[in-house]
């Protein structure tokens, strides 16, 4: 699969069944997140792998009313990191970018390995940060959840997210974000 056909391929599904989880994977998964470019070199990126069924349950308290859906994951992996992890260039903190970069690369990789790689923001921070032991200075950014597609739509979706698990949600035309030369 070509690197722009696993950019379409991918989705945010969200009715999951479940797959099953190896340490070759989870390798595989951490491999292009490790050769991702960053500032300096810095490697800001922290992901911590959970599928353990305890732990899976304990996080499954803390994520938002919309996000129920996440009960059938089979994986999610917590994306932390701090700015001082990476380059301060003044006002500009690179680290939430470099580790949304590596971040991205292991969606992708999940993508062409048939997997759903559904990033969320939809958790109570300071709680999931306690149930995985993350030191209270760092960023929980993302959980990334991870299962398989089912084809029967999760009945606990609504309904502008069961549209979503057969059409992409509406974008943007490439006129509205980019410009050429300068900006207008
Ligand atoms: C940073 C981030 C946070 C997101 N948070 C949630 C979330 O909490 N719950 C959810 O169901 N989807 C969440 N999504 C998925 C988006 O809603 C989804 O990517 C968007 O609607 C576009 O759909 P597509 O990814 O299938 O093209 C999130 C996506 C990103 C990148």
């Amino acid at each position: 699969m070509s690197v722009k056909e696993t950019i379409k391929k991918r989705r945010a599904y969200r009715s999951l069944d479940s797959v099953e989880i190896t340490r070759d994977l989870i390798e595989d998964l951490a491999e292009v997140a490790r050769i991702t470019p960053s500032c300096a070199n810095k490697q800001p990126w922290r992901f911590v792998f959970v599928y353990d069924k305890n732990k899976l349950n304990e996080l499954f308290t803390v994520l938002s009313e919309g996000n129920k859906w996440v009960k059938n994951a089979s994986m999610i992996i917590g994306v932390f990191s701090e700015p001082e992890n990476d380059c301060m260039v003044g006002e500009r903190l690179y680290y939430l970018f470099d580790t949304g970069m590596a971040t991205a690369f292991i969606i992708l990789r999940a993508t062409e390995l048939g997997l759903v790689a559904h990033p969320i923001a939809g958790f109570k921070e300071t709680l999931a940060k306690e149930i995985l032991n993350i030191p209270k200075d760092l960023r929980l950014i993302t959980l990334i959840v991870i299962g398989k597609h089912s084809e029967i739509i999760n009945p606990v979706l609504s309904d502008s997210m069961k549209l979503g698990e057969t059409q992409r949600p509406p974008r943007k035309s490439i006129d509205e974000f980019i410009y050429i030369n300068k900006v207008n």
